[in-house]
């Protein structure tokens, strides 16, 4: 029997909820299929910890989840309350302090799902966006300086490596082997010649070592418009921090919406435990109400499962998920009349037949 300890942050919002979803997906996954354990350890860290506690995690949040073998994460952010760069301080902590330099964050179209775009069906959409997750835009470096005075400014400098971008380049090559074996890189390097003139220079160093991996270039502008116009053409997507964000709410609102979005901030080296969550956030539109959709959530529980290299409960939940999308059992989101209780259910019912 394997065993793993998982920390679970649900966070704030919709965050909450579709953790306690995932949870009872997990332990049924456990119950009727697994020859596994999942030890699961809930930290109820965000905004009413704050409250409480004046910080949305304790001190020592990191030292705290460093020994588990993976972080499962709702979503946090709590506006109404707390001003968001507070909130998400931790959420950025982990990635970057843990090295989890890959975010993967997969779009697919799913038979029965509709996408914004006229003329696409069930399997036109089916890429996978490789955000460099450690360094670029996020890195903490800056100041605010004048405060309050007509001229004040700020300043946040972005950081881009040779390292950081070999390696997250090197992730998605390889990715893209074990796909179609098509990567697009994505840069503003026609303004921005400094940084996005190095991720060009690498990749050009870079190409020939995975000379059977065809490659496009775009600049972030084009390539929005481009994710609109010809989805077809992307498979492994790789871009800085920032871009790789944007991109992944268009790519998760291209096949469905963010409630089908799941992404993985993996540290691929394993010295650090990776971090499974949805692309979105809290939601406090829809927070409470409780009609959010699982999806994303679910899909990003099977991403650990696979980490894990459990390999088999991560199919059964993608299956299961494909056969209750497939029938039309949905979530408003989809336009469906489920709640997110009664679409988990329709889930778990398909779990043991999905070998
Ligand atoms: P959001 O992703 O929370 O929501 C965007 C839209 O998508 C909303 O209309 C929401 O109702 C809808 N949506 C998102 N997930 C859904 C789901 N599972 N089912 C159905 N509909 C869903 O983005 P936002 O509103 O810009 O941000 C809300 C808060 O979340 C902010 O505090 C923001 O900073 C934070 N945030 C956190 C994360 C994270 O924890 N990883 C990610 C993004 C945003
Ligand atoms: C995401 C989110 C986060 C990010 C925010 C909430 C800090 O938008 O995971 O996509 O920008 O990385
Ligand atoms: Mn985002």
């Amino acid at each position: 029997m394997k065993e793993f300890r998982i920390a679970v942050y649900p966070g704030d919002g919709i965050g909450v909820e579709v953790t306690e979803h995932t949870v009872r997906l997990l332990q049924a996954l456990q119950e009727c299929c697994g020859d596994f354990t999942l030890h699961l350890e809930t930290f109820p860290w965000g905004g009413d910890y704050y409250i409480e506690h004046g910080r949305t995690a304790p001190e020592d949040y990191l030292e705290i989840l460093k020994p588990f073998d993976a972080i499962f994460l709702g979503a946090i952010g709590d506006p109404a309350r707390i001003p968001d760069h507070i909130t998400l301080a931790p959420l950025i902590g982990i990635r970057q302090s843990f090295d989890q330099y890959a975010c993967v964050r997969p779009a697919r179209l799913f038979e029965g799902v509709s996408t914004p775009l006229a003329g696409r069906g069930a399997g036109d959409i089916d890429m996978v966006v490789i955000r460099e997750n450690s360094e670029g835009e996020y890195i903490d470096n800056g100041g605010r300086f004048k405060k309050g005075k007509a001229d004040e400014f700020a300043v946040q400098t972005a950081l881009h490596t040779r390292k950081g971008i070999e390696r997250i380049l090197h992730f998605g090559f390889e990715q893209a082997r074990k796909r179609k074996n098509h990567l697009t890189l994505i840069t503003k390097s026609n303004a921005l010649k400094y940084s996005y003139v190095l991720w060009d220079e690498i990749f050009e160093e870079m190409r020939p070592n995975y000379s059977d991996v065809e490659t496009q270039k775009f600049h972030i502008d084009a390539a929005v418009m481009n994710f609109v116009r010809w989805p077809d053409r992307f498979d492994v997507v790789v871009g800085s921090n920032l871009f790789g964000d944007i991109l992944t709410d268009l790519s998760g609102c291209l096949v469905g919406g963010l409630g089908l979005a799941p992404s993985a901030n993996i540290n691929p080296e394993r010295d650090f435990p990776s971090m499974f969550e949805p692309v979105h956030g809290s939601a406090p539109d829809i927070a409470g109400k409780g009609i959010a959709n699982p999806t994303a959530a679910f899909l990003s529980a099977a991403m650990m499962l696979e980490w894990l290299e459990l390999n088999d409960a991560a199919d059964r939940i993608r299956r299961s998920i494909e056969s209750t999308l497939a029938a039309g059992e949905t979530t408003a989101d989809l336009g469906g009349t489920l709640n997110s209780t009664d679409y988990t259910e329709r889930v778990l019912s398909r779990l043991e037949a999905s070998k």
